[in-house]
């Protein structure tokens, strides 16, 4: 969702005439741009620090009297609002992930004679992409189809930074597919923090499997169609069929479970158990045996036993994924387990969580064998920069690159 943000906010600066430097070293291109955009994300570590220390040089030149902007955006922005231009004053504007369609009108206030530093954090009616976002890939792209979380995670920050759910129309969002359709874009990645609350804001309401269905059936020319991410408290039989029917929307299901104990995902108010999420995955199995499954997990959350992390393995060797994206509970501002006492002490943290990647990557290498073989389609991405003999392809949802010979 950052990265797609980033890519708006390119457009959208693009849009007021501005060039991005092209320079790997984002501390290097601070010392010599004219307007500095720092897009945060604040899900996990420590989002704040790395943030102060990637002002830093920029702060510096402006002390010194320098005509440079700075823009700070994204959830780090969201959440510390005024107290990021106290920290560090020489901040032009700050602003929440609900206001990247409107960079270049805060920018304007900002940096016009007589302007002023903005803070714009106050929740909003999202706009609707007016400008084309600068895409990272040619061939692959995001597109947004919620913004927000109305869920409670107790770990979690989204709710607090991107706001209430607010879902894109059908028609918008077929027309920004099939405007990509028509550039050459091969594949969609339809993007919400949970995309199984798409349409249930909207009188009369819409489903995700609705959406999946309409743009299956009326985008020309667009071959894959992904999407990222899904909630097992609402992930439904409808939605299961169409990823398992639709010849266009990949067999890829991105399930996050967080944990396999029961009182965890209580605490964690994730609203399913292990065996209702065991439900869910017995029932993709039976509709669509071939399909990857994917998730999310989350270990040493506050209260974490041995047993209780036992059993997130029995639920992951109970699964077998093809992929799954390990994380160590980081405490976020904000946040309600944050403040609890029965933190996990890091060293157990970092332990669970090697054990657990080793498991991940014994069942995935378990399931990628199943291609031995085989002869598959590949979305070719790119020539290797480096050996125009090799292309490079993704595979699956989590973008694992390869490089194959031709
Ligand atoms: N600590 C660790 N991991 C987290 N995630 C979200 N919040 C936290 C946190 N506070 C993980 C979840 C989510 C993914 C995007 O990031 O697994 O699905
Ligand atoms: Fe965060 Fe996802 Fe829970 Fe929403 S559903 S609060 S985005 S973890």
């Amino acid at each position: 969702m950052n990265v797609s943000d980033s890519e708006r906010l390119e457009g959208e600066l693009q849009n007021m005439g501005l060039e991005k430097i092209v320079e790997t070293n984002p501390k290097r291109g601070a010392l010599n741009a004219d307007v500095v955009l720092v897009n945060t994300c604040s899900i996990r570590d420590h989002a704040e620090q790395k943030l102060y220390d990637q002002l830093g040089p920029v702060a510096a030149r402006k002390r010194k009297g320098e005509d440079v902007a700075v823009v700070v955006a994204g959830c780090v922005a969201q959440q510390e609002g005024e107290a990021l231009l106290r920290r560090v004053p020489e901040i032009d504007v700050v602003m929440g992930p609900q206001y990247v369609g409107r960079v270049n009108e805060l920018l304007s206030s900002a940096t016009e004679r007589g302007g002023h530093q903005v803070v714009a954090t106050d929740p909003t009616l999202i706009m609707e992409d007016i400008s084309k976002p600068i895409r990272g890939s040619k061939v692959r792209a995001w597109v947004n189809i919620i913004y927000g979380c109305n869920e409670h995670c107790t770990y979690c920050v989204v709710p607090g930074t991107r706001g209430i759910e607010q879902s894109r129309t059908m028609e918008s969002i077929l027309e920004e597919v099939q405007t990509l359709a028509d550039d050459g874009y091969k594949e969609v990645t339809l993007l919400g923090q949970n995309i199984d609350a798409y349409g249930r804001d909207f009188t009369p309401k819409r489903s995700f499997a609705e959406l999946l269905t309409y743009l299956n059936n009326n985008v020309e020319g667009i071959e894959r169609i992904r999407y990222v991410t899904s909630h097992p408290r609402y992930f439904s039989d409808a939605v299961i069929s169409a990823i398992a029917n639709l010849d266009k929307v990949c067999e890829c299901f991105h399930l996050p479970f967080q944990s396999g104990d029961d009182e965890v995902l209580k605490n964690m108010r994730r609203g399913y158990t292990f065996d209702s999420y065991m439900r869910i995955i017995n029932k993709i199995k039976t509709q669509a045996p071939d399909a990857s499954i994917c998730g999310d997990v989350i270990v040493g959350f506050p209260g974490e036993t041995e047993e209780a992390f036992q059993r997130t393995l029995d639920l992951m060797e109970a699964v077998k994924f093809d992929n799954l994206n390990t994380f160590a509970y980081s405490p976020r501002p904000n946040t309600e387990a944050a403040l609890w006492e029965d933190q996990i002490p890091d060293d157990v943290k970092s332990e669970r969580l090697q054990k657990l990647q080793r498991l991940s990557i014994q069942h995935a290498t378990e399931r990628s064998e199943r291609y031995l073989g085989e002869v598959v389609e590949v979305l070719v991405e790119q020539t290797n920069p480096k050996n125009s003999d090799q292309v490079m392809v993704s595979k699956h949802l989590d973008i694992e690159l390869l490089f194959i010979r031709i």
